[in-house]
């Protein structure tokens, strides 16, 4: 099973780049924000807690998070290969899903950083747009709709992330970018780290990211 880790800051751009890497590379793409406002959604006892977190810019606790994306491994769909974009976001998460892997004799190929600088994230998470039917996601800024409001794809409606406001905004960002470099620090210490250079057009970190995961990894840096 080939597992890829997209790892950066809320607003660094790992949805955007996951669900065009994914058809590329034949993954599946699997993230834990994405899940969690299913749930919540639907209404569920997970996705309810776990809203009372989100609406706080907080992380959802481990044993909630750990268990939903450790069963969601499991399904048929799961076997060939997955992108897991926002998951994990703290060491307890890393090591559980190196247990998880290692028990399946996996493992995590390779772990890439979008990288970011705080003040453009603030901007990028204020634009940004996503669609009702789908979630595909726009910035006002940075990526807009051809139709201001309207996706390109299927002409649903545009909606702002109610953590999306600035004041959420700043809160996630203090307290989730701690956790995140003690994240990188576990795959830097694996020597399965790659930072790549999120400000530059989305279109560019795809193919840059297209590029590192094509290449047999016996050959990467
Ligand atoms: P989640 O949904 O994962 O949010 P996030 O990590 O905060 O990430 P975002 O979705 O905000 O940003 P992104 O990096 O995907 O950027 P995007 O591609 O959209 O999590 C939400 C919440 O759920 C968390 O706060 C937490 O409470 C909980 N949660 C989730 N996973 C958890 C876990 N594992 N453990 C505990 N709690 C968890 O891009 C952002 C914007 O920038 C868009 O407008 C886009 O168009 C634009 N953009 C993208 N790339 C570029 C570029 N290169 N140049 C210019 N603009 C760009």
């Amino acid at each position: 099973m080939r597992v890829i880790v997209l790892l950066g800051a809320p607003g660094a751009g790992k949805g955007t780049q996951a669900a065009v890497l994914a058809p590329r590379l034949n993954l599946l793409h699997l993230a834990t924000g994405d899940m969690f406002r299913a749930a919540a959604a639907a209404g569920t006892r997970i996705g309810l807690e776990a809203k009372a977190y989100m609406d706080r810019g907080e992380l959802v606790p481990d044993h909630i998070t750990v268990r939903m994306l450790l069963d969601r491994l499991t399904a048929s769909d799961a076997t060939h290969g997955v992108i897991l974009d926002g998951f994990p976001r703290t060491p307890a998460q890393a090591r559980a899903l190196d247990v998880a892997l290692d028990e399946r004799r996996s493992g995590v190929e390779e772990a890439i950083l979008i990288d970011v600088p705080a003040e453009e994230l603030v901007r990028r998470l204020s634009g940004r747009r996503l669609c009702r039917a789908a979630g595909h996601i726009y910035n006002e800024v940075t990526n807009p709709p051809h139709v201001p409001g309207e996706c390109d794809i299927d002409g649903s409606e545009l909606y702002q992330r109610a953590d999306d406001q600035l004041e959420t905004v700043k809160a996630r960002l203090d307290q989730q970018i701690p956790e995140l470099l003690d994240v990188c620090a576990h795959y830097e210490a694996q020597g399965k780290l790659r930072t790549v250079d999120g400000m530059r057009p989305i279109e560019e970190v795809t193919e840059e990211l297209v590029a590192a995961l094509s290449q047999p990894s016996e050959s990467r840096a």
